[in-house]
């Protein structure tokens, strides 16, 4: 058994059987377990958990809609409701079936109901694998804002069951493997080779690659808890990616991006950014292109979107008096941070992308 051990808890690599869980529960004698699933997962996860936990103890099933749109506090509200309702006390457990949604979620209602009960992540997306099981961040949206609303709290264990990947749609698969492109860049040059040959992975490959993503994100978490330094080279991607995100989001006529296939135009912006400002060679910023256009559908990015996109940079959290700072390239694996770019060489960046 596999297993990585994060700050206070493992993230443990099961194979059908769950005997971690059931040795957790032996040792913590709760009075009552309930189980937190979406839409989604109740009709696709639920069956694998209870035929692989091989779980003999009663088990309230709590259910919400899925979906990030309703990662908010009136779906907390309900969930605090049904605990309360179906009896749960201190020393119940909170099981957390599924996506990032239901992972963020779940671990903020049962790290403040009652001041606080035990939780275990359990997810079920290839994102929430390698990117939501290590470093304590819970919480919901507040309106258009994400994760606004929050803690940071440890699951009692995380538990990583690929096998719950095979109903997951292509393109959230896709949009998980994206961060896993990005442990790549930000860390190991070979793992990147590795992965830029997406049609070459194959399922019984990506335990593997994921076991290798969850101990990158883990020793740079580690190294960095509170996010003063080493962490940010994990936003790689991210500054660009997030505001293509919210402007896709939120404006009516264009189709939204999952968070991958905006992280991954964001990888290849600052790519770019990266051979004006840090000597990224030539040939690796075409090869990080060629590989996500090769994963990842082209979108189209005219002039007033870009205008619009380059806005709402200034919002991002990142900025540090009005001035963007990126996480850029020296090298593939080679990350430096805090790096300032004019917008002339933004607007050159998203000329590169699209050409
Ligand atoms: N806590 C952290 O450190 C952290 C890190 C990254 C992302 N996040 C959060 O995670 C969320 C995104 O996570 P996500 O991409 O997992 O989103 P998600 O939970 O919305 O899942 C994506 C979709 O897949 C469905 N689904 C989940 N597992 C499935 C399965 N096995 N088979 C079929 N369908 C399945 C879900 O119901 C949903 O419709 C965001 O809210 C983000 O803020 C948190
Ligand atoms: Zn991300």
């Amino acid at each position: 058994m596999k297993f990585i051990k994060a700050t206070q808890y493992n993230v443990e690599f099961v194979e059908k059987n769950y005997q971690v869980l059931t040795s957790l529960l032996a040792s913590k004698n709760y009075s009552s377990v309930y189980l937190l699933v979406d839409s989604n997962t109740e009709e696709n996860c639920l069956p694998i958990f209870l035929q692989h936990s091989g779980l003999s103890i009663p088990l309230e099933v709590i259910s919400i809609e899925a979906g990030e749109e309703n990662k908010h506090l009136d779906t907390c509200m309900g969930v605090w409701e049904s605990l309360s309702e179906l009896g749960a006390d201190r020393k119940s457990l909170l099981i957390n079936l599924g996506g990032g949604v239901v992972t963020d979620l779940g671990g903020f209602v049962a790290s403040t109901f009652k001041r606080g009960i035990d939780f275990i992540n359990i997810p079920t997306t290839l994102l929430s694998m390698v990117d939501a099981s290590v470093g304590g961040k819970t919480g919901v949206d507040l309106g258009p804002l994400k994760n606004q609303i929050g803690v940071i709290n440890t699951p009692q264990m995380v538990i990583v069951d690929p096998h719950y990947l095979e109903t997951l749609p292509g393109e959230e698969y896709r949009s998980g493997y994206a961060e896993m492109l990005k442990h790549g860049l930000i860390r190991d040059e070979e793992y990147w080779k590795i992965l830029a040959d997406f049609s070459a992975i194959n399922t019984s490959d990506i335990e593997k690659h994921i076991f290798h993503s969850v101990g990158i994100k883990n020793e740079v978490v580690t190294e960095d808890p509170y996010e003063n330094g080493l962490r940010k080279i994990l936003n790689y991607g991210h500054t660009l990616g997030h505001a293509i995100e919210s402007y896709f989001l939120t404006e009516k006529d264009k189709t939204t991006l999952l968070h991958g296939e905006a992280i991954a135009i964001g990888m290849i912006l600052e790519a770019y950014l990266s051979t004006k400002l840090c000597g990224l060679d030539q040939g690796q910023c075409e090869e990080i292109k060629s590989t996500f256009n090769s994963i990842y559908p082209p979108v189209d990015i005219n002039k007033q979107d870009i205008k619009d996109i380059l806005a709402l940079l200034i919002f991002d959290k990142k900025n540090s008096h009005g001035k963007v700072k990126f996480v850029l390239l020296e090298a593939i694996g080679k990350p430096v941070t805090d790096i300032i770019v004019e917008e002339n060489l933004l607007w050159e960046a998203f000329d590169y992308y699209a050409n």
